[in-house]
């Protein structure tokens, strides 16, 4: 796939349409408005009313909220030439109804965009991004992105605003659930098999929609995992680790980026020129455009370094966001500033054709509606459904299992946990469009797949445990299963949390079955790592099954009852305690490496390692890794390693390969991740694996900002995890 470009013919007829428009009709293709001044989210009274007395709405705004009237609902304006795009706003017939008043109402006839978030899935939901970065599997990556652009393309959407490409260190930070975890490489091979799956690679083809590279940048950063707090992080740090998505994504040919909501170093991601210029359009060569976050300009008000909204606008402006998203900052103020010269009118024009040109490509010129008649064939279709529980069971990771699992379907079993019920928690952050009603639920699978059990909800996040149903519905149990976890809204934006463990008593009831000397085994239902070393010590095994979308429920069945052997590996640490977040396997070496020497680094009241480490996840059999062999060539290291698997069942192998340079002009990394390979193998089958690492990749930005291979001895780890031990040396 080649980078996201201008077409010559494109830009003539981009050329003639701006000759012939007002500065009006300009500002107006830069104007994203949506259902809500912050982003699509239902927005309680209270929260309403709090907005109004804060001044971040005006009276008119809030009249229109209680009234009901959208916003997406703005006809005049679309015919004036004042709404170049929408947010939130779905459905083929709307999306119709709305584009045709801009191309047969509108003096110029420019087609609209319909932008939405399509994060995991569209109405069949996927898991949420951090667990399917746990399969490590591009293909799915991609297929899954694929299934949801179909669902949202026959809706009326043009354009996603996903990927989420912000590496998260931070369990804390509710943000988490969206991306691809903690590993800068793994998210780069994310990032690019997202791009293809939304874009393909023919962007007018109906059934694909625009990608949106987000949140650019260092988003994840965020001190403290805050949501919307400051990144302070070094430039090294920025290029090594923040930015390899992005860069990745550029190379697919993403279409689009979003900046963050955060400054970085002190300037706001939507006015930083540094970052919009310098980097994405000189160091990158990206074509397409920028759009700002859901009220992200005027935010640079409440940054502190914007006068007002004129003068945020302006800001962005001449930074590089081409669109507004939801502030008005552009529409209400660009104009004039043009006209009085505040503003050059070529700053205006160039943001202007980066909007024009992506309608282009998009195809929007030539056909701006959406056939009505494919929601209902593609929507939740049997295709569909089939690839959410192929995607669930691929994402969930077996983190303990003394044996117990997989389990035999006629032993009795009780059921306890109100998630193991409720459809609608399963499916995560962002779930827009997905129901819960259509969505199978543990205790809906087993139903259907005829196992006989007994159920009590007895405890839930926020329910309190009933003792005395607890101890009626284990008594004659053999095993017991229990769902705990967290609730959907407790990840994801403004979800930041400042304790991870599992919260209300939930722990409690874990801990009352383990003293009635029952076999427990946990399912985790959950959107970030969380701090369970609790319920690991009272549990036989534990699943972590995260917010695993549609088919979550049949996926936990397959996989307890072995019609499917676990294959997931974690992309981000699970820390023993929240006080030990942020947590990462990739961080530099310190003077006083972690060891049970107390002068060392680490916590004095916490174990040395973390609760699971990077990479990490069982299988229901087992492999050994043997015969590592590292070759220097010129431009790569070639590195074969035999992997046998030596237990009874076939099963998937995440192959990884890790990397330390153990002496350099800064610290490095005690190890990165910069290889892996997914595998097959039979009982008994062994497979010589081979992976090969370019040396240009194992480089690092020294004092002067300068990208450098340092020669010298690096060392090769192969194996299952980030603590693999097979180890070989090579000098370059
Ligand atoms: C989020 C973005 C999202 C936008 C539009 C914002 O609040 O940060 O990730 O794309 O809303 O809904």
């Amino acid at each position: 796939m080649r980078k996201f470009c201008s077409d010559l013919e494109i830009e003539r007829k981009i050329d003639s349409l701006l000759r012939k428009m007002t500065v009006e009709e300009k500002a107006g293709q830069l104007n994203q408005v949506g259902p809500s001044p912050v982003g699509g989210f239902e927005i309680s009274l209270e929260e309403k009313q709090k907005m109004l007395a804060e001044g971040k709405i005006t009276e008119e705004e809030f009249d229109r909220f209680l009234s009901e009237e959208k916003w997406d609902e703005q006809e005049d304006d679309i015919r004036t030439g004042r709404v170049g795009s929408f947010l939130g706003v779905r459905d083929a017939r709307r999306c119709n109804h709305l584009q045709k008043i801009a191309v047969e109402q509108s003096r110029l006839g420019i087609p609209l965009l319909f932008g939405m978030d399509v994060i995991h899935g569209h109405r069949t939901m996927f898991p949420i991004p951090l667990a399917e970065s746990c399969s490590w599997d591009e293909t799915l990556f991609e297929r899954t992105a694929q299934a949801a652009a179909v669902e949202a393309a026959a809706d009326g959407i043009h354009w996603t605003f996903a990927p989420m490409l912000d590496i998260a260190r931070d369990a804390r930070w509710g943000r988490i659930a969206e991306g691809a975890g903690e590993d800068p490489y793994l998210a780069s091979r994310y990032a690019a098999a997202k791009v293809r799956g939304f874009q393909g690679d023919d962007l007018t083809d109906p059934a694909r929609i625009l990608a949106c590279a987000k949140h650019f940048i260092a988003y994840g950063a965020a001190i403290g995992g805050r949501d919307y707090n400051s990144a302070d992080i070094s430039l090294q740090t920025l290029w090594e680790v923040y930015m390899p998505p992005f860069i990745a994504a550029c190379e697919s040919g993403v279409a689009t980026y979003m900046a963050a909501f955060n400054d970085l170093n002190g300037i706001p991601c939507s006015v930083n020129s540094y970052l919009l210029q310098d980097v994405l359009r000189d160091k990158l060569g990206f074509e397409g455009l920028v759009v700002s976050d859901a009220g992200s300009i005027w935010e640079c008000i409440a940054h502190g370094v914007a006068a007002d909204r004129k003068d945020a606008g302006k800001q962005a402006l001449i930074a590089g966001i081409a669109i507004d998203m939801v502030s008005r900052c552009y529409l209400d103020f660009v104009p004039d500033m043009v006209l009085s010269g505040e503003i050059p009118e070529e700053r205006l024009d160039e943001a202007v054709r980066q909007v024009l040109r992506l309608k282009y490509a998009k195809g929007l010129f030539d056909q701006p509606y959406t056939d009505e008649t494919l929601e209902e064939k593609v929507t939740l279709c049997p295709e569909h459904r089939a690839l959410a529980r192929d995607a669930a069971r691929k994402s969930m990771v077996l983190l303990k299992n003394n044996g117990i699992l997989p389990m035999k379907k006629d032993c009795k079993i009780a059921v306890v946990g109100e998630l193991s019920d409720i459809g609608s928690e399963m499916l995560g952050t962002w779930t827009l469009y997905g129901k819960g009603e259509e969505t199978v639920t543990f205790i809906d699978a087993l139903k259907t797949q005829n196992i006989s059990f007994v159920y009590a909800p007895c405890c839930g996040v926020e329910t309190p445990l009933d003792r005395q149903a607890l101890q009626a519905v284990i008594i004659d149990a053999d095993v017991v299963i229990a769902m705990v976890g967290e609730l959907r809204d407790m990840s994801g934006e403004a979800s930041s949390l400042s304790y991870i463990g599992l919260a209300g008593d939930q722990d409690e009831m874990l801990r009352l079955i383990k003293e009635s000397n029952k076999p427990l085994v946990t399912v985790l239902v959950n959107g970030r790592p969380m701090a369970v070393g609790n319920a690991v010590s009272y549990s036989d095994a534990v699943l972590e099954a995260w917010h695993g979308g549609t088919e979550t429920g049949n996926a936990i069945v397959d996989i307890l009852f072995g019609d499917y052997n676990p294959s997931a590996r974690l992309t981000t640490t699970f820390p023993n305690a929240s006080g030990e977040c942020p947590i990462y396997y990739n961080h530099v070496s310190t003077g006083r490496p972690t060891s049970d020497v107390r002068h060392s680094c680490k916590y004095i009241d916490s174990p040395l390692k973390p609760l699971y480490p990077f990479g990490y996840g069982l299988s229901y059999t087992t492999y050994t890794y043997n015969n590592l062999e590292v070759k220097a060539l010129e431009d790569t290291l070639e590195v074969i390693v035999e992997v046998m698997n030596d237990g009874n069942m076939a099963g998937e192998e995440t192959v990884q390969l890790y990397v330390q340079d153990v002496l350099a002009s800064r610290a490095r990394p005690v190890r990165e991740l910069k290889g892996f390979k997914k595998i097959c193998l039979q009982p008994g089958e062994l497979q010589k694996v081979s992976l090969s690492v370019p040396v240009n990749s194992l480089g690092f930005y020294n004092d002067s900002m300068e990208y450098i291979v340092e020669p010298g001895e690096f060392k090769i780890y192969v194996g299952h995890d980030s603590e693999a031990e097979l180890c070989q040396s090579v000098v370059l």
